[in-house]
């Protein structure tokens, strides 16, 4: 294995770092109050900078935005059937709001600017408050200029724990990262650069578990974990192997899934993807075996160790059942669903040579000069949504109406030479084929990992009324114009 990215530039800075938990606390960071019928879960997000100690607390940290202090934000925990109840003070110097991702919200509490809510300005407040009725591993972040609030910090994970959880030994929360820093060691202000938005994204030089480098988990012979998996990072995606293990694969974006090993042995999540795994410690006392991300296998490093005691735990790995109950998404009907086509064009070495912006179409040049450079069926979004305001005093027209209660089935159809996690807001879909085939897993989603030249088909009930965004979760391809809105009504 390679040098660890993070070596790449602060190698001499990181070397006798004390290493920061590779653990959130498991505390509950909500007050619960009862009203004899539901419990609500109230709290406050306080978005505001941050000293971060990235490095390790004998490093001078960098400044950071974040939520509450912390870099992942705080670890919010509720029960499946709760309400959250979240006020958001915005105590940065530029606007901000908070997308509940994965969740199926009322679309007034989406977070997204311009379309869902006005955005929240530096001193102002907003109630965010919606029922949770989908168990699985969530997260929350800004939508205001996503591409430079989420590489400075603003996100945190969201666990939504079944009525009956799994029986397990412990559980883990690893909220993966990558950071773009610069020759002082702080985040760097490369922001809206036309290499990365028309290229592979913001690609990182610093990867992070939690917040700060990732530090060797030690694990008990016999224990059995679960590892709640979610990718922050703008643009990297990961893949992940673990050596002498053999994890399951329980949750993808937060729904059951039949559990199976991951496919290829490689757990991969592109930027807002998550994972729940089960994982058996099958090691022996003594043994290290390597996570490691071979996602670019020129680059491939290891992310952590898992280190074993001495104390064995259990002999072998426990009989407690594995999967998930069923959460509440309604189950679409395939042969009564209409078909709409999605195709995405754009970026570097692709066939898009023109490609319609607010209503004129344009050639690839003055797209770029424009700061655009992708399109979802030939249009490229304007940027609303993502903090800035429409340029003609109305949003973009959705791409798609769809009525309310119908199956839908969307031909996902990637004809770029890139990677794009594409997510739906306001649903959870079943990625029903793949190149043309049915899927093994019919898994549940909220955003689809699309290869380059990659084909996909997605099939939800359109339930959830409103205007819904969809776009590349590649943050800088969002800004890029790959983004629309569709509206169920
Ligand atoms: Cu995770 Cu539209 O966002
Ligand atoms: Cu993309």
């Amino acid at each position: 294995m390679q040098t660890h990215p993070l070596d790449a530039i602060t190698r001499r800075q990181w070397l006798g770092a004390t290493l920061g938990a590779a653990v959130l606390p498991g505390g509950s960071a909500l007050a619960a109050r009862g009203d004899g019928r539901q419990a609500v879960r109230e709290l406050r997000l306080v978005a505001a900078p941050v000293q971060h100690a990235l490095r390790g607390p004998a490093h001078p940290p960098i400044t950071a935005w974040a939520y509450n202090g912390s870099v992942p934000g705080p670890l919010l925990r509720a029960r499946q059937g709760e309400r959250l109840r979240v006020v958001l003070d915005n105590r940065l110097p530029q606007d901000t709001t908070v997308h509940w991702h994965g969740l199926r919200v009322p679309n007034a509490m989406d977070g997204v600017p311009h379309v869902t809510q006005q955005p929240v300005r530096p001193g102002d407040s907003f109630v965010y408050e919606f029922d949770l009725p989908d168990a699985g591993t969530y997260w929350y972040h800004s939508h205001f200029r996503g591409s430079e609030q989420l590489e400075r910090g603003l996100h945190g994970a969201l666990v939504v724990e079944e009525a009956q959880p799994l029986r397990v030994d412990r559980e883990v929360v690893w909220v993966l990262d990558d950071w773009r820093l610069g020759p002082d060691g702080g985040i760097s202000e490369s922001f809206g650069s036309a290499h990365d938005m028309s290229h592979a994204g913001r690609i990182g030089n610093a990867v992070t578990l939690n917040g700060q480098r990732a530090q060797d988990l030690a694990l008990r012979p016999g224990e059995r974990l679960r590892v709640r998996l979610l990718n922050v990072a703008n643009a990297r995606i990961f893949s992940l192997g673990f050596e002498g293990h053999s994890p399951q694969v329980i949750a993808l974006d937060g729904q059951p899934v039949t559990p199976h090993a991951p496919p290829a042995g490689r757990v991969v999540l592109g930027p807002g993807m998550r994972c729940d795994l089960l994982l058996d410690a099958i090691g022996k006392p003594g043994e290290r075996h390597a996570v490691f991300d071979d996602f670019d296998p020129r680059r491939a490093f290891d992310l952590l160790h898992l280190r074993y005691g001495n104390e064995v735990l259990r002999a072998a790995p426990p009989p407690w059942p594995i999967a998930l109950p069923d959460n509440t998404v309604p189950e679409p009907d395939l042969p009564q669903a209409s078909r709409h086509v999605l195709r995405f064009t754009g970026g570097m070495m692709g066939s898009m040579h023109r490609a319609v912006l607010d209503g004129e179409s344009l050639p690839m040049m003055s797209l770029m000069r424009r700061g655009k450079a992708w399109a979802i069926n030939g249009v490229v979004s304007s940027g609303h949504g993502e903090g800035h305001a429409p340029a003609h005093g109305h949003a973009d027209a959705p791409l798609l109406s769809l009525d309310r209660g119908r199956s839908y089935v969307l031909a996902l159809d990637n004809d770029t030479r890139w990677h794009h996690p594409i997510h739906l807001h306001g649903h959870s879909f079943r990625v029903v084929r793949r190149g043309g085939r049915p899927t093994a897993h019919r898994e549940w989603r909220d955003t689809v990992l699309l290869g380059p030249g990659e084909q996909a088909e997605i099939a939800f009930v359109a339930d959830n009324p409103g205007d819904w965004m969809l776009h590349c979760h590649v943050l800088e391809h969002q800004d890029g114009g790959m983004m629309g809105l569709f509206r169920v009504r």
